[in-house]
């Protein structure tokens, strides 16, 4: 990965200084309930390393990523976080999660057996997570399984059990009955099981209201600038800009047509504007002829495929000298936010994030010894 711009075809600015802003935003919003952090996927794209240890600045003490060699990772740059792993644990790596204090979300019975046979053999009672699934049938003990553990709540006294969570699937529909549904269903569960603090809402979750927070939450787009309220203003800081350049501009005339595919053609006279990136960069093909970049202070359509290293912008409506090559293009930024950019593509905010790929030059601001 570079940090040089003028050796790629774009520029990925990361403001830490808005993802901070946000975390704040967020524990203040939730308190007395613990704030925890989504630091999955390294840090939804925008980068673990630096975006944990500035989430741990700013007050983050429990964090929560996705896969075993996503904790390890993230337990080297934090030695004293509590770090959860979503997708549980398979017991040949348990070693690992005690060597590195890492904490399973438990996920199903065998998990749960398996954990409390690593606490017997380490004479322990370690640290875990329980997750009860409340609707979303992806991970989580199914009802019937709570049923069971409830009659015989013995492994509470083997592990330690820190926090039991579950997990909204309609947070972000402002009216979808399901969220409440799926609170009380996790309220009506939290009650047969020995008391433990407990976690249920995501970022939108957040914002459907107090009865929501219960001892701690787990944002994750909300931190790094998606909207978690679809339905109104976004609350939260934008954190990351894309910048490229023009660098061809080409007048052309009908009956031509631009890309592959030539998937667009010209009706009369008009000027493409060639930009350096492409798919291979993460930025998403079912932008082609339904994008938009920003370039002289307004929006610019995309037209024809996006490629692998190239898009094509028509800027017919712009003079020639303001589309000029080396003209500044932003793909996401403060015009163009990554949830409209999503919209445009027929996806969430979550991909267009977690997609951003190495090829981009990278720029940490609002951060120690900013820039960086
Ligand atoms: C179990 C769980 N909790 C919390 C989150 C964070 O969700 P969001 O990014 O919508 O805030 C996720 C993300 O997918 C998750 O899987």
């Amino acid at each position: 990965m570079t940090s040089d711009p003028r050796r790629t075809g774009a520029l990925l600015t990361i403001d830490l200084a808005a993802i901070a802003a946000n975390y704040r935003y967020l524990a203040e919003r939730v308190a007395p309930a613990e704030c925890a952090a989504v630091v999955k996927a390294d840090a939804y794209g925008l980068g673990a390393d630096i975006v944990a240890a500035v989430l741990a600045a700013a007050g983050a003490r429990t964090f929560f990523v996705a896969h075993l060699q996503e904790g390890l990772a993230l337990r080297r740059r934090l030695p004293q976080a509590r770090i959860g792993i979503f997708n549980g644990f398979a017991a040949d790596c348990g070693e690992d999660y005690v060597a590195a204090a890492l904490l399973p979300v438990l996920n199903h019975p065998g998990e749960i057996a398996d954990w409390v046979t690593l606490c017997r053999q380490h004479q322990k009672v370690l640290p875990a997570f329980l997750h009860l699934d409340t609707g979303m049938n992806r991970l989580g003990l199914t009802p019937s399984e709570l049923i069971d553990l409830a009659a015989d709540p013995a492994p509470f006294k083997s592990i330690d059990v820190q926090a039991i969570l579950s997990h909204l699937a309609c947070a972000d529909e402002g009216s979808n009955p399901m969220t409440a549904a799926q609170a009380a269903t996790f309220r009506n569960a939290l009650a047969r099981l020995p008391r433990r603090p407990a976690s249920l809402a995501n970022s939108a979750g957040i914002f459907r209201g107090r009865a929501y927070h219960l001892d701690m939450v787990r944002p994750g787009i909300a931190l790094y600038g998606g909207n978690p309220t679809p339905e109104a203003a976004n609350p939260m800081r934008h954190t990351v800009r894309l910048s490229s350049h023009v660098i061809q501009l080409r007048h052309v005339d009908s009956p031509q047509t631009v890309g592959y595919g030539a998937t667009h053609r010209f009706r009369g006279k008009a000027k493409i504007a060639t930009i350096p990136v492409g798919y291979a960069d993460g930025y998403l093909r079912a932008l082609s002829n339904r994008g938009k970049v920003w370039i002289a202070g307004g929006p610019a359509r995309i037209v024809g495929r996006v490629s692998m290293d190239l898009i094509t912008v028509d800027v017919s409506h712009l003079a020639d000298d303001a589309a000029a090559p080396g003209t500044p293009v932003d793909l996401i930024g403060p015009q163009l936010p990554v949830d409209e950019v999503a919209r445009d593509a027929g996806t969430v905010g979550y991909e267009i994030l977690t997609g951003l790929g190495p090829r981009y030059a990278r720029r940490y601001v609002g951060g120690d010894g900013d820039p960086c």
